[in-house]
């Protein structure tokens, strides 16, 4: 029974990763009766080989750990945790990078680690607060250009490091600690938001999406070179994590590091604020008065800016609602946070609402209240959030088809759709789920809520760094034993 359960679960995630794991399950079963009936039986060690299989080396892990199980019982042991981090973001309102390092480390410390955050004092001097005592803040004066002053801060390390016991594991987010300093650090990982082989990707679609009046951007071929540096520079760090499957991939085939220095861990967004609350979402809906008739509710949120493809599906929404007036009578656009196309907008009719940023609870009910949520970025870099609480909301979701969404979001039609990011695959896109209809995106969003919950909860990330920081403390904790 509890294997049948879990050769089911593990078909659910549609990966490699499975068949190759029910593959080896089927291939010791029958190896295993091939042994057993036939005087010919070459060696016991292979099926004892399989056995072992069950037992996983964590640092040679290919596949995103959040496809493992950890234990929530409390941590067998309590790790002093440094955090290097450009900027500590004001509440809710934060970027990619900031959000992940503020759910990530909040749930650490709520675990009872010992964390060290070395960041930037803020600008207006109120240094953060939050109810843990094991949980402690130095900050630094940032430089003109706003990274960490490192010979500060690298100082308020040493210090920190010399008190009381030394620190078992040292994360940064990005650069937050530059090679530098860290290349002597061998109980240290970096994880990245974005490296510039996937930037290549979107100066490409910027390029395409050029109108002839604006100039080109100088940056083509000096991103090229920006890879080869990165490519020098980033063995400094000890261990690697990648936000996507994609960018795992690109640093050990690309980056050339070692593959047991590089570890995936997707991003988790907390499933206690985002997750289906209908009638959160319909009661979001009765305010803003939209009616019953509205029979799709688009939404979109983030920075309104160009990097985020607003130009783009402006121009297809528009061409669209020109096109087809039954479209444009049935469709409500919900368009959350700021940014110089929240104005433009407007331009398109009254049935497209921009609600300005929205504080995380204000959000949550936003995504329950549409039908689908539309993510036309032009970044391909990192692994968008906005995407993930949608997912938990338990909606589908459509996106551009960028290589860490197709490679971990998105993996197939099920829960959602993708689209090229040009005017006209994202009109094809639109009709195709405005045909679709309701129906179809529910069982579309249930499809992505599972998903969702078996890889992008922020439980999920938090377990799976706190056993990668457990594995660089002590080599012990690097097995694991897969539940069977
Ligand atoms: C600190 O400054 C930021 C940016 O100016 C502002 O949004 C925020 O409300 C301020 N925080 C406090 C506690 O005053
Ligand atoms: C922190 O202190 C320990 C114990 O003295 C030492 O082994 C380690 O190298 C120090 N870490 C760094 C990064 O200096
Ligand atoms: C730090 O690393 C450099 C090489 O990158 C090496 O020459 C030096 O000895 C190391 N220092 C320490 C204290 O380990």
């Amino acid at each position: 029974m509890a294997k049948d359960l879990i050769i089911s679960t593990m078909f659910r995630f549609h990966n490699f990763y499975c068949i190759i794991a029910v593959l080896s399950a089927f291939s010791f079963i029958s190896i295993f009766y091939w042994c057993h009936f036939s005087s010919n039986c070459y060696s016991m060690n292979f099926i004892m080989m399989q056995k072992q299989k069950e037992v996983i080396d964590l640092l040679t892990f290919p596949y995103a750990w959040n496809l493992l199980s950890f234990s929530a019982d409390p941590p067998p042991q309590i790790l002093k945790i440094a955090l290097f981090v450009k900027k500590w973001p004001h509440r809710s309102r934060a970027g990619g990078l900031e959000r992940h390092a503020l759910t990530l480390h909040l749930a650490l410390a709520k675990r009872g680690h010992e964390l060290h955050i070395f960041t930037a004092s803020p600008p207006n001097s109120s240094s953060p607060s939050y109810p843990f005592a094991n949980l402690v803040f130095h900050l630094s004066k940032p430089t003109s250009g706003g990274y960490l002053e490192q010979a500060v801060v690298w100082n308020q390390f040493q210090t920190q490091n010399m008190t009381g016991r030394p620190f078992d594991v040292v994360h940064t987010e990005s650069v937050g600690l530059l090679h530098t300093r860290a290349k002597n650090v061998s109980n240290l990982a970096v994880t990245w938001h974005g490296i510039a082989y996937e930037t290549i990707h979107s100066d490409i679609i910027q390029e395409l999406l050029r109108t002839p009046e604006t100039q080109r951007a100088s940056m083509m071929t000096e991103r090229t070179a920006k890879v080869v540096e990165e490519v020098k520079f980033f063995p400094r760090y000890s261990h690697h994590v990648a936000t996507s499957d994609h960018a795992g991939d690109v640093l050990k085939r690309i980056y050339m590091i070692p593959e047991e220095r590089v570890h995936i861990i997707l991003n988790g967004v907390d499933e206690e604020i985002f997750r289906p609350e209908p009638s959160q979402g319909n009661e979001f809906k009765r305010k803003l008065g939209i009616s019953k008739s509205r029979s799709l509710v688009l939404g979109m949120a983030g920075r309104l800016v160009k990097d985020k493809g607003h130009p783009l599906i402006f121009e297809a929404l528009k061409q669209v609602f020109l096109e087809n007036k039954e479209f444009q009578q049935s469709v409500t656009v919900l368009v959350a946070g700021d940014g110089p196309w929240g104005a433009r907008y407007k331009d398109l009719g009254a049935h497209i609402l921009v609600l300005g940023p929205l504080e995380q609870a204000q959000l949550a009910k936003f995504y329950n209240a549409i039908d689908i949520f539309v993510n036309p970025t032009l970044r391909a870099q990192g692994l968008d959030h906005t995407l993930l609480e949608a997912m938990l909301t338990g909606k589908p979701i459509m996106a551009t088809r960028v290589a860490s969404i197709t490679g971990s979001v998105i993996v197939g039609p099920e829960m959602g759709y993708t689209f090229s990011p040009s005017v006209e695959s994202l009109k094809t896109t639109l009709y195709r789920v405005w045909n679709d209809g309701r129906a179809v995106l529910e069982k579309k969003g249930e499809a992505a809520r599972q998903r969702g919950m078996q890889l992008f909860t922020a439980t999920k990330m938090a377990a799976a760094y706190e056993r990668l920081f457990l594995c660089i403390s002590k080599e012990e904790y690097c097995r694991h034993q897969k539940s069977s």
